[in-house]
């Protein structure tokens, strides 16, 4: 079709999240067992080269903002020039980074330079103990370090929190107090439930209780207004810095303003977080299928999207990105 990246309910797909490798300098509790995941082959990666060609395609086509994921995207080795070769492409507006911070004052200069707009930190306390036994590594004081340099350089991180009840629940006020003096943007995630943890529902704490935890102790903790496709409600004290969103992905999803896109380290398109895998562009491109050829494979892709993620919320099904992450399922422990 003319619009390859519209699909049948309307939604135009302007935002790629790149995941750039499966591997990552941590062992998230919810994410990883303790020896780390199955790594594939490298060859069954992407090339930084196709990384490059697809992104184009992408954006020749109507992306306008593309995300780096892993894995941990920058254990990748090459991140500082996938990101200048990235931010390069004539029309794309915005090339950001989902990242556990734990080499920021390290990499995030060359990163800026290399034309980065916008960083992500995943951080799911403020207490260093808590830190390394939920990440089974120390880092805790990096990763600050990492969200004091982004601000300093100009960024307003977003800081994404998961809310998982018996671990860091009783932190809630804490994050929020945590924007009181810092320009940046925490997000509470919604913890979801996915193979290995069995639908840990009692785990999960919801918007409306995080809401009301916050507003008991500041009654005009307000909400503030959205851009169109944002995933989290945003929401802050009056006065402070900083503010505060919640992404309602088990409670309200938000499938109806979806625009974003996929693709895992080896290749695959996903059109949805919850979706399987639905072609591998890599094998296309391996095979010399031409670039008209790969537009109609992502062409179909898109068209296959569910109107919502509650269709095909099969969680054995549901894939990795989600904690920066590319595999297929997983357990977690
Ligand atoms: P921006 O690009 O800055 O808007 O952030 P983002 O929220 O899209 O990206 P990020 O990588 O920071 O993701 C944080 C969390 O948002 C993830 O852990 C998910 O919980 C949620 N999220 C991101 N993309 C999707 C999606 O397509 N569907 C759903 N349901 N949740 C998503
Ligand atoms: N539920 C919600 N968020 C998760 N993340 C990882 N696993 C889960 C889960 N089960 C988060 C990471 C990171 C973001 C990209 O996804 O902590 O902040
Ligand atoms: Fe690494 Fe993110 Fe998984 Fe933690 S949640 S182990 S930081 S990929």
């Amino acid at each position: 079709s003319s619009q390859p990246l519209t699909d049948t309910f309307g939604r135009h797909h302007t935002y790629l999240r790149i995941s750039l490798t499966e591997r990552c300098n941590l062992r998230c509790q919810y994410c990883m067992p303790a020896e780390g995941v199955q790594l594939q082959p490298k060859s069954n990666l992407l090339t930084t080269e196709e990384i490059l060609y697809l992104a184009r395609i992408f954006v020749e086509q109507g992306v306008r903002k593309i995300r780096l994921t892993g894995g941990e995207p920058t254990v990748r080795r090459d991140i500082v020039d996938i990101i200048a070769q990235i931010k390069s492409i004539p029309k794309l507006e915005s090339v950001g980074i989902t990242t556990n911070g734990l080499v920021l004052t390290r990499l995030l200069l060359p990163m800026q330079r290399a034309g980065l707009d916008a960083v992500n930190i995943s951080l799911d306390t403020l207490r260093p103990k808590r830190f390394e036994e939920i990440t089974r590594r120390k880092g805790w004081g990096r990763v600050i370090a990492g969200i004091d340099l982004a601000i300093q350089l100009g960024y307003k991180p977003k800081l994404n929190c998961v809310l998982m009840r018996n671990f860091n629940e009783d932190e809630i006020c804490d994050f929020v107090e945590f924007t009181k003096d810092r320009a940046v943007d925490v997000r509470f995630i919604e913890y979801m439930p996915f193979t290995g943890n069995k639908w840990q529902t009692d785990r999960l704490i919801s918007f409306k209780e995080s809401l009301d935890i916050i507003q008991n102790r500041w009654p005009d903790f307000a909400a503030l207004p959205n851009g169109p496709n944002d995933t989290s409600k945003a929401y802050g004290v009056p006065g402070y810095k900083g503010q505060v969103g919640f992404i309602t992905s088990m409670t309200e999803h938000f499938c109806g303003s979806c625009n974003r896109l996929r693709l895992t380290a080896d290749g695959n398109i996903k059109v949805c977080l919850f979706g399987n895998k639905e072609f591998s562009l890599r094998d296309a491109i391996r095979n010399n299928y031409s670039e008209d050829d790969l537009i109609t494979l992502i062409g179909t892709a898109v068209s296959r999207k569910k109107k919502k993620h509650a269709d095909n919320f099969i969680h054995d099904n549901i894939t990795a990105e989600m904690h920066h992450n590319s595999r297929e399922t997983f357990d977690i422990r």
